[in-house]
């Protein structure tokens, strides 16, 4: 009897092997918000999220840049949700023309490859007109992210010339497969 339910235990532990999705954590975008500090140098177009089904929401963004810019810093920061978002990990700030030119910031590297595809930021600067990012969503096969569950934002400050411009906040979520 013993012998019997070590069987059927093993059988179903190797049934929930096999049946395990392949890609079973929850990462979605869950929010997101921006702003304009100086609208006489920045439009926000378009700043929504949209439901594609329970496990995907896509982002769209299009904002006018009025004039060119050749120095943009950008200044980023994480958060994670614990009684509202607390600081969490990040809080840096990179050097974007830079960065177009070549990328140097592990962590930018990482966030960029996640927009690189739907964008049309994707060149270097300086940069004016309308800057797109069309239907994006959050994939794991991207990357492999040592992410604990929660809900975290990623707030962006766009500075130019060294005065804040434009801000994007994201919140995503984030679930460990705990199988
Ligand atoms: C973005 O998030 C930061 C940090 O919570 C906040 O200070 C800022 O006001 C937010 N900006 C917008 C446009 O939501
Ligand atoms: C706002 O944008 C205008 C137009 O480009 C620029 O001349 C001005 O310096 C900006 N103001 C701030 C506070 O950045
Ligand atoms: C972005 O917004 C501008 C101004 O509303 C519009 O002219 C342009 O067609 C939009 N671009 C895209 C790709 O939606
Ligand atoms: C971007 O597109 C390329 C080519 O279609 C693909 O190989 C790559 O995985 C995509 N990257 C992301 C982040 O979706
Ligand atoms: C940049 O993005 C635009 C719009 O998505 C695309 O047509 C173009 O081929 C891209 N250029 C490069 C160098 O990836």
């Amino acid at each position: 009897m013993k012998y019997v339910l070590k069987i059927v235990v093993s059988l179903t532990i190797l049934c929930l092997m096999i049946l395990k999705p392949s890609n079973p954590v929850v990462f979605k975008l869950t929010n997101v918000h921006c702003g304009s500090y100086n609208k006489t140098w920045i439009r926000i177009n378009q700043c929504r999220l949209k439901a594609i089904n329970r496990h995907r929401t896509v982002f769209n963004f299009n904002a006018t840049f009025l004039y060119p810019t050749k120095s943009i810093t950008v200044h980023y920061q994480t958060f994670k949700r614990e009684n509202g978002y607390r600081p969490w990990l990040v809080n840096t700030q990179i050097d974007g023309c830079r960065f177009l030119r070549k990328p140097y910031d592990a962590l930018g590297i990482l966030l960029f490859n996640i927009y690189r595809n739907f964008t049309n930021i994707n060149h270097t600067c300086p940069l004016q007109g309308d800057m797109i990012v069309r239907n994006m969503y959050l994939t794991t096969d991207v990357m492999r992210l040592p992410l604990p569950t929660g809900d975290y934002l990623l707030a962006i400050d766009w500075i130019f010339y060294g005065k804040p411009q434009f801000a994007t906040n994201v919140s995503f979520q984030f679930v460990e497969d705990i199988l």
